[in-house]
């Protein structure tokens, strides 16, 4: 079990949406190039985003995925890797799983910092909705299962896409201010990460987990297991159920407590290829824990739905851009461990690498 619960550092968006340029907000983005680099992850509060927004978010979502398995199943696109519509429960398989050198370093944790069984396919079921800009057209994708035609639930078709939309656009906007702002944190053109995510399959991710009944609200339930994200940053607001641990750059176990309003962000892969590992992907994972329990209590008391929501956005490098360290991080040794490669052709990896599709 997680011996400690972080309360990560918690920084305002409003002072660099003021005035990037100000001193203020220069020590605003070095506190986020610090966050993300020894939590691998942080709490940002962005005035343009309120909980009221997130709570209309989870409420679609429990509406979602309290619906049929059977009716589920027709928004799943297995074809295109499932990067739009329904993912089903146990399809995706924990990142680590796949990875002998992350197995091995779970070996070495302490006892209190293991992660729970990470060996068999996630609990959580998902949803993609792709947001933002696509490319641009004569400037075609070569990667076109990732930019595949969005799927709308037929029970939802009236405020489907207006809802996706709106969420998406808001943490899409908070997210892409946080690439900014570590962009100028770590020295750099405030565009020097940002710039690079504009015409990006960024996804709009919510997971459902069913916490209904004994057998699923069982302590220790693996929802998520132990892994990485595979983009460039994830964002989400506060669940209604806790269970989300994460771990810290020395590798400790902390329990994520996000305070209300907040978002939280983490560092993915796409980061830490861009950094030459400065910045480090944030292992996390989700597990039914006492504090899911208390929520399960009060929310049947409340006559909610019994899923657990995650109102998450992945944000990503454009598909046809080259991961690579930026050049304050390029070395001879760095582009030895991070040779240069299409961030679509990483993804494809990485999805092939985690049963979403066939092997790359
Ligand atoms: C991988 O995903 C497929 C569905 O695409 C699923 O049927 C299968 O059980 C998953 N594999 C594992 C080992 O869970
Ligand atoms: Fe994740």
């Amino acid at each position: 079990m997680a011996g400690s619960t972080l309360s990560l550092p918690v920084i305002g968006l409003e002072v660099f949406l003021a005035d990037p340029t100000s001193a203020e907000a220069i020590v605003s983005c070095k506190a986020v190039a610090a966050a993300l680099q020894e939590h691998g992850a942080l709490s940002i509060r962005d005035p343009r985003v309120s909980e009221a927004d997130n709570g209309a978010f989870v409420d679609l979502m429990e509406a979602y995925f309290s619906q049929e398995a059977s009716t589920k199943a027709l928004d799943e696109r297995p074809e295109v890797g499932y990067q739009v519509g329904s993912t089903p429960a146990f399809t995706e398989i924990p990142r680590c799983a796949a990875d002998d050198e992350c197995v091995a370093l779970v070996e070495r944790l302490l006892p209190d910092d293991k992660p729970a069984p990470f060996d068999t396919a996630d609990a959580k079921e998902r949803f993609f909705w792709r947001v933002g800009t696509p490319p641009p057209p004569g400037l075609a994708t070569q990667f076109l299962s990732l930019h595949a035609v969005p799927v709308v639930p037929p029970a939802f078709a009236d405020v489907w896409q207006n809802q996706m939309d709106a969420w998406g656009a808001k943490l899409l906007a908070a997210v892409r201010v946080v690439a900014e702002m570590l962009a100028v944190g770590l020295g750099l053109p405030q565009d020097a990460i940002a710039g690079r995510t504009d015409h990006a399959p960024h996804l709009l991710a919510p997971t459902g987990s069913d916490l209904s009944g004994a057998a699923n609200a069982r302590v220790g339930r693996v929802l998520a297991g132990f892994h990485t994200d595979l983009n460039l940053l994830t964002i989400h607001g506060k669940s209604r159920f806790p269970g989300l641990n994460i771990w810290d750059a020395q590798n400790h176990k902390l329990r994520a407590k996000i305070p209300d309003g907040c978002l939280l962000v983490q560092a993915g892969k796409q980061l830490e290829y861009l950094t030459a590992g400065h910045i480090k992907a944030g292992f996390h994972e989700v597990v039914v824990t006492d504090d899911t329990l208390t929520a399960i209590a009060k929310q049947t008391e409340a006559g909610r739905p019994l899923w657990r929501i995650s109102s998450t956005l992945f944000f990503h490098c454009d598909s046809d851009s080259t991961l690579e360290p930026l050049p304050i991080f390029a070395t001879p040794e760095s582009f030895a461990r991070f040779p240069p490669l299409l961030a679509g052709t990483q993804v494809q990896h990485e999805l092939g690498l985690i049963n979403l599709s066939a092997k790359a």
